[in-house]
């Protein structure tokens, strides 16, 4: 994988009560979860109508998030439609550099 592809992200110090952090890296809408202490990567737009995960899509549990819009469901680790609508969420890998950063790759 490009190191030229990883991009910073700074930690917020308040953690969104959501559970959904949203961050914008080269024109993405990209948002971040954390579960136990991995995080995960995924993108802010719903593959089936498009609209925006942030605004209203809800963690239902671990890794499991509900589009505002008509509730299918997506794994945010895999991506998976688990509601079987037969859609994708587009995910991104995430590192952890330090305490206060994290790295994604977009591209
Ligand atoms: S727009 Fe997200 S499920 Fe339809």
């Amino acid at each position: 994988m490009e190191e030229a592809n990883w991009f910073p992200v700074q930690i917020p110090t308040v953690w969104p009560s959501s559970n959904i952090f949203l961050v914008e890296i080269e024109g993405k809408k990209i948002c971040i979860s954390m579960f136990g202490n991995q995080y995960y990567a995924y993108s802010d737009i719903c593959p089936h109508g498009g609209v925006s995960l942030s605004e209203g899509g809800i963690l239902v549990k671990e890794c499991i998030i509900v589009c505002p819009l008509h509730s299918y469901k997506f794994n945010v680790k895999t991506g998976r439609n688990i509601s079987d609508e037969g859609y994708k969420l587009k995910t991104y890998p995430i590192r952890v550099l330090d305490n206060h950063i994290l790295e994604t790759n977009i591209l």
